[in-house]
């Protein structure tokens, strides 16, 4: 991987001391930063708490240039520090482009490599995922989720399958934008999965009710989808103050204060925001670092939020 060895250092420092420290915690390294990670329940691995997603973002077909600008995206998540990438075959050439890019970057020592199955078909989710693994360029992924519980049923016994062969980490399942949470729940109370994925940001917080603390009970990691609710928060909030108390939880800028408030929720394991910039992913890792606010800081951000 052409990660530098700072960067490798800081991510290798968070790893390797998690299993010491409580489920969410921060890690010092060589350069005095620190890098948030939590641990996933159900296999004791280390996540850092900001991953990426790919949706819309790394749709940019055959075009050389794009596709060599979203490399640069990812190079930037790495340096910072980041693991999870999440992708689809719904996201068009989406995981073909990170396929790409990662061959490009190298080695990626710390990539958490997450895809879903999109089919209502069984035969067909054996050659989706058959094809996913040849996109991305990856022998096994770290995590299959079926995708907006699409033929769920059919596709979790699938992938319980190839997890216990070993070939796949982790299994899960996803929703979004709030719907069928009623059946979410029901599988979360009576299947065995390593995963949920769920929309969770600052003007979404329905999981909040019963979702999250099922999470926490059961053991089985969160991943937050939209975390900055498909981009019209970032948008909304460029043009206003940014609290100078911000300062207390280590946070620079608007993407970091909504991330913050997502991931320094207890139950929740990591956000996946997405982008096509190099900068904007610089500001999103920025959120992997230093302090979280506690729940009563967490309460001050709503209440500001609400009075802008
Ligand atoms: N059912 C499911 O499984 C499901 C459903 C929805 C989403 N997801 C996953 O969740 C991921 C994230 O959700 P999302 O893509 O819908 O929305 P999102 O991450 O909430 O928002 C993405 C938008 O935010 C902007 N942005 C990102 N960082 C920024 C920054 N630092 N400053 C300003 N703008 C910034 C991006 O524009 P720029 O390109 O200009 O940065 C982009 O338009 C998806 O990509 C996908 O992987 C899964």
């Amino acid at each position: 991987m052409n990660l530098d060895r700072r960067a490798f250092l800081k991510i290798a420092a968070g790893v390797a001391g998690s299993s010491l420290l409580s489920p969410m915690s921060a890690f010092a390294h060589k350069a005095g930063q620190t890098l948030v990670t939590k641990k996933i329940s159900s296999s004791n691995v280390a996540l850092p708490v900001i991953g990426m997603g790919t949706w819309i973002t790394f749709n940019v077909g055959n075009s050389q240039r794009l596709r060599d600008a979203r490399t640069e995206v990812l190079r930037e998540f790495f340096h910072g520090g980041g693991g999870m990438i999440d992708s689809s075959p719904m996201y068009g050439s989406a995981e073909a482009v990170v396929g790409y890019a990662l061959e490009k970057i190298g080695e990626a020592k710390t990539l958490f490599s997450a895809t879903k199955v999109w089919t209502s078909s069984v035969s067909e989710a054996q050659e989706q995922i058959r094809e996913s693994h040849r996109l991305w360029r990856v022998k096994r992924f770290d995590l299959l989720q079926v995708h907006n519980l699409e033929g769920w049923r059919d596709h979790l016994k699938t992938l319980f399958r190839m997890k216990e062969n070993g070939e796949l980490r982790h299994v899960g399942v996803t929703t979004s934008h709030g719907l069928r949470h009623e059946e979410l729940e029901r599988i979360m109370r009576s299947e065995p999965i390593d995963f949920v994925q769920l929309t969770y940001n600052m003007v979404d917080r329905d999981a909040e009710t019963r979702l999250l603390g099922l999470g926490q009970e059961r053991g089985i990691a969160v991943i937050a989808n939209r975390p900055f609710d498909g981009g019209y928060l970032v948008r909304r909030l460029k043009t206003k103050p940014l609290p100078a108390w911000a300062s207390e939880f280590d946070c620079h800028n608007w993407p970091q204060f909504l991330l913050k408030f997502i991931v320094s929720h207890p139950a929740i394991t990591c956000a996946i925001p997405a982008t096509t910039r190099v900068e904007h992913m610089r500001e999103n890792m920025g959120a992997c670092v230093g302090r979280l606010p506690d729940a009563a800081m967490r309460a001050r951000m709503v209440s500001y939020l609400s009075s802008l």
